[in-house]
């Protein structure tokens, strides 16, 4: 049998993929994956893509690898949704199996439900484009479209739709990527794609069409003048609450001091567009999330008008950690968006309140030292905390909560209301490798209550700060068996906490 990757074998890619994934992906125990974030479904994860609603269900692909749990050429994975937290595997969607995308493979992309009924994918193709004079590989990076059935999808004969005599003068063709594609009220089409301009600095190219077959370049929609990060992968733009969004997961960034740090990074841009160009116009930014492990967010607008993001719960700087699984890579919760006060405000998405069964309460607890509270342990729940001082005029000084925790292990979320700071820490969470633990987010607008919502799904752990003003995401190595949660104050203070579990098994059979 020939190489996965052998050039003759390109031709077979997809059935290759298909068959392997049914093969191998049924004997990964449904207890070994996270219950309702959607997983690799055997292989390698990275970058949500085509995140649609199509055929009266939600559509999520995924760049995919499933050959192995390490990044390799690209391919689409696919699954499906009637509630965003049960999924169903289908089919991988896409292969690396085309001149045009046949080196590194599909990257990146998006999806729109087309009024003749067909559902359109739009992403990027990449090809071995030969050595530079350095001698390094160099790449060529083109737009590409597929159309499909929900099920079935065939890449249009006219691809790349979007190629390097579209680009403006002094832009990349080799940092050409991730379209994010969207249709007019008058049913044209547009997209933004992020690209490097000769300078190094990352711009936004936006695209226009009538067809989203034949393109043109409309006008470069956003430039790296800030100066955050070189490349700017996953744009994506949307009006949100009469402000127009601009998402996108900087590479190479610095750290600033307690809202970015180095690495690759997200960023969220609020602004408007200009009237007459269409470009944008930045008036904020922010992080989009504070933890140690998010990247390249993707939304969509669900029927009833909600703007949901998704994202890599992983980040390119900590995939070494590795594991155990034979699959590497899982997504976020699904988050409502919207924006208030000046901030993109993120929100488990409603539906995860209808999964919660077992309520437990416990209220005005006089915290003081540690405490573990009867009913409130796991590893799958939903944890409401509201904290504030026993006594006004003495603030306690250290407040902490200690979950995937046994005697070896914990995690923690520690909060000082002095320096108004959280802080995530996965320090004794049980890694093997050398990569940053933890991570610090300032809370400027504490009033002297805290609220938090903590999300535990087996691997994982996401804080929404507040009304979710700020998020804070981490991936928990620490084995299963860890499922005490302490609490913690260094100083008198009060807590309320409402503990749910989360209904197991968001993807049963696979
Ligand atoms: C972001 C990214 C994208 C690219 C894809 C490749 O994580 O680097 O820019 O399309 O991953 O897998």
């Amino acid at each position: 049998m020939p190489a996965i990757d052998d050039d003759a074998a390109r031709g077979d890619r997809l059935a290759r993929a298909r068959d392997y994934e049914e093969r191998f992906s049924g004997n990964i125990a449904p207890s070994e994956r996270p219950c309702v974030h959607l997983p690799a479904r055997i292989g390698w994860m990275n970058d949500p893509n085509g995140f649609s609603y199509y055929r009266d269900r939600y559509h999520l692909f995924y760049q995919y690898h499933p050959f192995e749990t390490k990044w390799g050429p690209m391919y689409w994975g696919h699954a499906v949704s009637d509630d965003l937290l049960h999924w169903e595997f289908l089919p991988t969607a896409l292969a690396p199996d085309e001149p045009y995308d046949g080196g590194a493979g599909c990257f990146s992309g998006s999806a729109l439900a087309l009024p003749d009924g067909r559902h359109m994918l739009m992403y990027t193709g990449v090809a071995d484009a030969g050595r530079k004079p350095d001698g390094t590989l160099a790449m060529r990076q083109v737009q590409c479209v597929a159309f499909g059935d929900g099920l079935d999808y065939r890449k249009y004969e006219g691809n790349p739709v979007i190629d390097e005599t579209l680009l403006p003068e002094g832009a990349s063709a080799e940092h050409f990527r991730d379209p994010k594609v969207w249709m007019e009220g008058d049913g044209s089409f547009r997209c933004v794609v992020g690209n490097l301009d000769e300078s190094g600095s990352a711009q936004i190219l936006q695209y226009k069409s009538r067809d989203g077959l034949h393109w043109a370049f409309d006008c470069v929609f956003a430039r790296n003048d800030v100066q955050i990060g070189t490349m700017w992968e996953c744009p994506d733009t949307f009006e949100l609450d009469g402000v127009q969004v601009l998402l996108v997961s900087p590479q190479d960034m610095l750290p600033e001091g307690d809202e970015f740090m180095s690495g690759n990074g997200t960023l969220c841009l609020l602004g408007h567009r200009d009237d007459e160009t269409g470009a944008f116009i930045a008036e904020s930014r922010q992080a989009i999330d504070y933890g140690l492990d998010f990247y390249a967010s993707q939304t969509m607008l669900s029927p009833d008008g909600r703007r949901i993001l998704i994202a890599w719960m992983q980040n390119w700087d900590s995939i070494s950690m590795g594991g155990r699984q034979p699959w590497f890579g899982q997504m976020t919760l699904p988050r409502e968006l919207s924006v208030r006060g000046g901030r993109l405000c993120q929100w488990p998405v409603r539906e995860l309140e209808r999964a919660r069964k077992n309520r437990v309460m416990h209220k005005d607890v006089r915290l003081e030292g540690e405490l573990a509270l009867e009913g409130v342990s796991g590893r799958v729940v939903d944890l409401s905390l509201t904290i504030r001082p026993a006594d006004e005029s003495e603030p306690y000084r250290e407040f902490a909560i200690w979950f995937a925790q046994d005697e070896h292990f914990h995690s923690a979320l520690v909060f000082r209301p002095a320096e108004r700071m959280l802080k995530l820490n996965r320090k004794h969470s049980g890694l093997r490798r050398a990569i940053v633990y933890h991570r610090k987010c300032a809370v400027p607008d504490f009033d002297g209550t805290l609220d938090l919502r903590i999300v535990l799904d087996r691997y994982s752990v996401e804080v929404f700060v507040g009304n979710g003003e700020r998020v804070l995401s981490m991936i928990v190595p620490t084995d299963q068996s860890a499922d005490q949660i302490t609490f913690f104050s260094d100083g008198r203070a009060v807590l309320n906490v409402e503990k749910y579990d989360i209904e197991a098994n968001s993807v049963p059979g696979c």
